[in-house]
């Protein structure tokens, strides 16, 4: 049953996407051409503005509140989400760039949030379901030891981050350290939990990008002479676009990626395949 006047879609399938920033607007907007979208952010004014967006464009978006490294939210954000008939698709997009916060900051955003919202939405996971974590190029650059890779296998621990700063050397705490173990956390939690997902016929795949055109990406050229060298060594010679991202995630939430599950799928320009080397 459709409501005169409104562009609600009661008969499409929910898609929640958490992070209504830029690459978040991107995903929530491409989504939303064939599903509901709930759109999920710390900060609820800019989760309003980009369901606001959606509706404008003739889809049917809501907006919620949930701070991603508070389990009592992450709980009511499931409850919300249970309430309205499941979910086929989690793309889970927020996240906090290397120069946004201090190293415990960053890896409870990027690294507990997810790991908290995975496992409250994984209950109400039907046949179908998929799990998008957007982690990033960093993951791929870095080789934690045996003990730091150890605790990144606990990431709902509400201490592990701070285990973690412990675990380095105090030149090593730094945000872009963070930000690389965080993502690395990420890889490694889909490849763990794909078994769990696969038991409801769901999936878990998280995606890296490379260097994206986004508003958090320029911030970081401007902090970081490291991007641009990375910037110099993307075969493709340039960086990627938010919409490369936004196929991407609609292709990894499709049908069409029906037996991909417990991986990460690159979309860099070929830039970790030239830092590795052949
Ligand atoms: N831009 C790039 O080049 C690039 C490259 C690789 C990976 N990424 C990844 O892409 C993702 C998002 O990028 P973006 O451009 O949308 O960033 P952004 O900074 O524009 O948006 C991040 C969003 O996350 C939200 N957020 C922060 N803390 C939160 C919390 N505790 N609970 C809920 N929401 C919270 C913020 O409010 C913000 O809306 C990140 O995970 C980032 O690591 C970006």
């Amino acid at each position: 049953m459709h409501d005169l006047g409104t562009s609600r879609r009661p008969d499409w399938q929910l898609a929640v996407v958490i992070g209504a920033g830029g690459l978040g607007t991107a995903v929530a907007r491409r989504l939303g051409q064939r599903h509901r979208v709930l759109v999920v952010d710390v900060d609820r004014a800019r989760a309003d503005a980009v369901a606001r967006l959606l509706r404008e464009e003739g889809g049917d978006a809501d907006a919620a509140y949930c701070d991603i490294t508070r389990p009592d939210t992450v709980e009511a954000l499931a409850r919300e989400v249970g309430g309205r008939g499941g979910f086929r698709i989690l793309a889970h997009v927020a996240g906090l760039s290397p120069h946004a916060a201090d190293f415990e900051r960053i890896i409870r955003v990027n690294l507990t949030g997810p790991a908290l919202v995975t496992r409250a939405l994984l209950p109400i996971a039907t046949p179908g379901s998929a799990a998008i974590l957007i982690a990033s190029l960093a993951a791929h650059t870095y080789s934690p030891s045996p003990s730091v890779e150890a605790l990144l296998r606990e990431p709902e621990d509400a201490r592990t981050a701070e285990r973690l700063a412990a675990e380095l050397e105090p030149e090593d705490r730094t945000g872009a350290t963070a930000y690389s173990l965080s993502k690395y956390g990420l890889l490694s939690l889909c490849r763990r939990e794909a078994w769990a997902w696969g038991q409801k016929s769901a999936r878990i795949v998280s995606l890296s990008p490379g260097l994206i055109a986004t508003p958090m990406g320029a911030v970081e050229f401007s902090n970081s002479p490291v991007k641009h060298e990375l910037y110099a060594r993307t075969p493709l010679a340039r960086e990627g676009t938010m919409l490369e991202i936004a196929d991407a995630v609609e292709f990894l939430a499709s049908d069409r990626a029906s037996f991909i599950s417990g991986t990460d799928v690159l979309v860099d320009g070929g830039l970790a395949g030239t830092l590795r080397g052949g």
